[in-house]
């Protein structure tokens, strides 16, 4: 029997509302640049839908994460920055954190389970982070950084349950609605679930008629249970997607995506593989499988979106050599 007992997290923070999100989006603009927002004949063809990929792969760490952990620097107080940050990650948000904490001059640690991805590894070494790795999972290694933070008074900075990341995240959104207003449907993979919370904040102001849908997988499965639920679960943690690999839902992007979110599909790890080749031979995109889930959403059913206008975010490009030798063999 899975362990459905809820974790031990403090009450989660409040939503942020849109205008933190115009916030962000005005501090962002001095640091990134928007992501481009392309449609590919080949995968719009694959596919049998019109197709538009948010390329959040083009960020300077490779992943949308980054617009979070700038905007959650900028907002701490100089005293709260000297003290530094403190996270846990399979590599994303890590490398999130530890380039804001070049950029505003913090010091940085990250927690990572043991055996991470080199790749992110060493990027968040040389952005001059400290980097520890602890722990089986991700859930381990948050209870060891949470130690951390604690002895070295920095701030714990969670994967999930902060209103900064998912303002900063938004502006991802509002990009997308911006480029393209009169989407069907946008497909936003998901881990902890900032992503997914983020553009049901935007979609619910700027485009309500279009479908937010989540997409996770089946493997880890902790945030659509506790969505389907409506209740915070931990789930088995299997998966081998890193930027997916969560065991708990966490409070905050529950809340905000509780009533907004249209639907919530599972794939399993082998159709996101196949997604991160097709996303390589129709978009001419480098995906890691997180950043390829949106395109397995989609192309698990397509009768459900043939002829209809969807974005399908491709959140990140940090694949380990080991996952492209996998998905390319
Ligand atoms: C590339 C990528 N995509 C998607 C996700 C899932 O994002 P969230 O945890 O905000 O749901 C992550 C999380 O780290 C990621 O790195």
């Amino acid at each position: 029997m899975p362990d459905t007992s809820p974790p031990p997290a403090p009450p989660a923070p409040p939503a942020p509302p849109l205008t933190d999100a115009l916030r962000a989006r005005r501090l962002l603009a001095s640091h990134l640049p928007p992501t481009p927002m392309w449609s590919y004949s080949a995968l719009n063809a694959t596919t049998g839908s019109v197709v538009f990929v948010k390329h959040e792969n083009a960020q300077p760490t490779g992943a949308f994460k980054v617009r979070g952990g700038l905007t959650l620097l900028a907002s701490m107080t100089p005293a709260e920055r000297a003290r530094g940050v403190a996270g846990y990650s399979t590599g994303n948000h890590a490398q999130s954190l530890a380039y804001a904490a070049a950029h505003f001059e913090a010091p940085c640690a990250i927690v990572m389970p043991k055996d991470p991805n080199p790749a992110k590894a060493s990027a968040v070494r040389a952005l001059g982070a400290e980097l520890i790795e602890h722990g089986a999972d991700l859930d381990e290694a948050r209870a060891h950084a949470a130690d951390l933070a604690a002895e070295r008074g920095m701030r714990l900075v969670s994967a999930g349950d902060e209103p900064e990341l998912i303002a900063g995240v938004a502006t991802a959104y509002l990009e997308v609605f911006e480029r393209e207003p009169d989407l069907d449907a946008v497909i936003v993979p998901v881990g902890g679930g900032s992503g997914a919370a983020a553009a049901c904040l935007v979609a619910a102001s700027v485009a309500p008629r279009c479908r937010v849908i989540a997409a996770q997988s089946a493997a880890s499965p902790a945030a659509h249970d506790s969505w389907r639920s409506g209740r915070l679960l931990t789930r088995p943690n299997r998966t081998r997607v890193e930027g997916l690999a969560t065991g708990c839902g966490f409070g905050l992007p529950q809340r905000m995506i509780r009533d907004r979110l249209a639907d919530f599909v599972l794939l399993d790890d082998e159709a996101i593989a196949a997604a991160q080749w097709l996303m390589m031979r129709d978009a001419h995109t480098l995906a890691e499988g997180a950043g390829a889930t949106a395109l397995a959403a989609l192309l698990a059913d397509p009768a459900r979106f043939a002829g209809r206008r969807v974005a399908i975010v491709c959140s990140g490009a940090n694949a380990s050599e080991r996952e492209l030798r996998r998905c390319t063999a």
